[in-house]
């Protein structure tokens, strides 16, 4: 398969620096509205990259679930590759590619556990199917066999067969504190318009990159 000849010119409107929001919150808001309007399949679906001591960069999808001033905000087993990797290095990278509507977002910073009440605001509000499946998997770990993955499933449907499904002490929300995030928006010939908002204090300086 030949895949070295695929491309696409981008025909997209530009980005220009006048038309950008001060507050790269308020910028990505914009984008993810557009996203959402567009009808992009799971447009809160990011690339979550991350690099224990051993600086080997890792990455997977994880799902947005909140986001304001403060930062961005996902939901995972805090036993995980990714919170082990978090726990040693607690910085990140995150990636929204939204390729239909030529675009990019790029956010890095630093990264900081949500607290346990706003964890347990955000689990409360899940299936109760996913609240029972967080108890389940020890995620990242080995396991030998699907079936004893069910045999846990039946097993804590018994353990929480009456009431809620309380929130598993291993598992909770991180927050990615953006110290950097970029917009990259598609354009003829390769001539991309790249904005990065780099923080500085309360405020937030913004320059354009080459493509
Ligand atoms: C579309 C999509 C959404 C996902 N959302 C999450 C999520 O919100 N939280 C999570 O822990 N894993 C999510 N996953 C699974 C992760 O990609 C990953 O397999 C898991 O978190 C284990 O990662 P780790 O071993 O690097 O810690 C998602 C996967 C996909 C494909």
């Amino acid at each position: 398969m030949d895949i070295g000849d695929m491309r696409r010119d981008f025909e997209s409107e530009g980005l220009d620096r006048d038309h950008l929001d001060a507050s790269p919150f308020r910028q990505f808001e914009h984008w993810f509205q557009d996203a959402r309007n567009a009808g992009l399949l799971e447009p809160n679906a990011m690339s979550l990259a991350t690099a224990g001591e051993d600086g080997q960069p890792d990455l997977r999808t994880v799902l947005l679930k909140y986001f304001d001033d403060k930062g961005f905000v996902f939901y995972t087993n805090y036993g995980s590759r990714k919170a082990r990797e978090l726990a040693e290095n607690p910085k990140a990278a995150l990636l929204f590619p939204w390729i239909a509507l030529n675009r990019q977002v790029i956010v890095q910073g630093p990264v900081e556990k949500v607290s346990k009440a706003e964890s347990l605001r955000y689990f409360s509000s899940r299936p109760r199917g996913s609240q029972i499946g967080a108890w389940v998997s020890e995620q990242s770990k080995v396991i030998t066999s699907r079936g004893l993955l069910e045999q846990k499933v039946a097993e804590i449907k018994q353990r929480f067969s009456q009431g809620e499904v309380p929130l598993p002490s291993f598992w909770g929300g991180y927050r990615v504190v953006p110290e950097r995030i970029e917009f990259w928006q598609g354009r003829p010939s390769r001539l991309h318009d790249r904005f990065e908002y780099l923080r500085q204090g309360d405020d937030w300086l913004i320059q354009r990159l080459q493509p």
